[in-house]
């Protein structure tokens, strides 16, 4: 069985007190949810904090939104995948669309990225999708298919294995268009297809693929309920605590 994820980005949002406020709402009104793993992935300064706040709630955990592609240095304003596992996140964000857009991430420093966060005991979300266009000019699996052959395809199967993948279509981040049931269902399985012809069926139905873009309280039940899409990468939507647990209790 895939284990089903809804995780919160919150990207650069909220400070402290606000944060933990939400995050305290967000424990209080979960209910019976024990087999879906909620993962909240704050502003970095917060993991400490928000990593004793939920400590005593097994299926919830704590990640970064990044890591830096070298393990130690002279690297200032830069956080390591060794610092952010000693404040005791579990998992990291690697390849969101909007660290490709705006700090111009290479899939080098991705694979790096990847490699350090699993030697250091983290779980790699890492996100693919495309842009509008190949969307509108039907080339949306090549695009895809390019981001997983450029960065996790060079994984060996027992490092490939430990990741959780995101398809995070860009179009439909951040701008109220979801991808429709069908559309993320259709990509969801060609990114597992994808999978069972690099390295094998076993690690294809293993993988969590999540969808994120525009997931929301409303549209969260009829994309869960798609074959292969195993829970959300939640933005927006995930500041708001009666919004984000009503995203858990999607499925
Ligand atoms: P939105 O849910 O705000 O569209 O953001 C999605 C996202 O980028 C999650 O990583």
């Amino acid at each position: 069985m895939r284990k089903k994820i809804v995780a919160a980005n919150w990207k650069m949002n909220k400070t402290l007190q606000e944060g933990e406020a939400l995050v305290k709402s967000i424990l209080s009104g979960s209910t019976n949810s024990e087999d879906i793993t909620k993962i909240i992935f704050p502003p970095s300064l917060f993991i400490p904090d928000f990593v004793s706040l939920v400590k005593e709630n097994a299926s919830f955990s704590v990640g970064a939104q990044n890591c830096y592609h070298t393990e130690v240095g002279a690297f200032t304003g830069e956080i390591s995948a060794s610092a952010i596992a000693s404040c005791g996140a579990k998992y990291v964000i690697i390849g969101h669309s909007e660290r490709r857009e705006y700090f111009k991430e290479t899939p080098q420093q991705l694979l790096t990225k990847i490699q350090l966060a699993l030697i250091h005991g983290l779980t790699p979300v890492f996100c693919v999708g495309e842009k509008l266009p190949d969307r509108k000019s039907n080339h949306y699996f090549s695009a895809v298919k390019q981001q997983l052959s450029d960065v996790v395809f060079l994984l060996p199967e027992e490092m490939f294995s430990k990741l959780i993948l995101a398809y995070e279509p860009v179009w439909a981040i951040g701008t109220g268009e979801t991808a429709t049931p069908e559309q993320a269902q259709e990509m969801h399985a060609f990114i597992r297809f994808a999978i069972e012809e690099k390295y094998n069926k076993d690690v294809a139905k293993q993988i969590s693929v999540l969808y994120g873009g525009s997931c929301n309280a409303k549209n969260a039940k009829e994309l869960f309920a798609c074959a292969d899409v195993d829970g959300g990468l939640i933005g927006g939507a995930s500041l708001v605590a009666e919004d984000f647990l009503q995203i858990v209790n999607s499925f």
